[in-house]
């Protein structure tokens, strides 16, 4: 579970003739206290978000409606491409990956739990710096 590579989360599926229900906890269907979510939504055809990496936070990526992709680089510059579309699961992506989201269907939701509140100094936007804190 403290996997330091992207991984899919299959969540619990109630299946249920009056409409279906899933749910995740933190710590314990992800791997981490959620301190925060953010919700990406009506985006135009061919836009991408994201294109960073975090030193601390870790994220839990969920497509709400709709599909989207989400591209992951790690320090030695391995992808991982990873299609979410439906609600009972989701994707988990350690700190210090590259992660783009990408390829949005009309109508996308993209639910993101989050390890950390935000702080813009967690970021990193420069690929090269990526590569190099990876190597630390
Ligand atoms: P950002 O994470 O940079 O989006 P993306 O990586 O997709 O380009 O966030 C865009 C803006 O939203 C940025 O100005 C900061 C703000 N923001 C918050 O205030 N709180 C949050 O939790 C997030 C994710 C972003």
């Amino acid at each position: 579970m403290f996997s330091t590579k992207a991984v899919i989360i299959n969540l619990p599926k109630f299946l249920d003739p009056r409409g279906n229900l899933s749910f995740f906890e933190s710590n314990d269907h992800i791997p981490f206290e959620i301190k925060r979510s953010y919700l990406i939504y009506d985006v135009p055809g061919g836009e991408t978000r994201g294109g960073h990496a975090y030193k601390e936070q870790k994220e839990f990526v969920v497509a709400l409606s709709g599909s989207f992709d989400v591209l992951v680089t790690d320090s030695d510059g391995n992808e991982q491409l990873f299609n979410l579309n439906r609600s009972y699961f989701g994707l988990y992506i350690p700190n210090l990956l590259w992660r783009q989201l990408q390829n949005f269907s009309t109508n996308a939701v993209c639910l993101v739990a989050s390890s950390t509140h935000y702080y813009a100094e967690d970021y990193i936007r420069d690929f090269s710096e990526f590569n190099q804190n990876s190597m630390l």
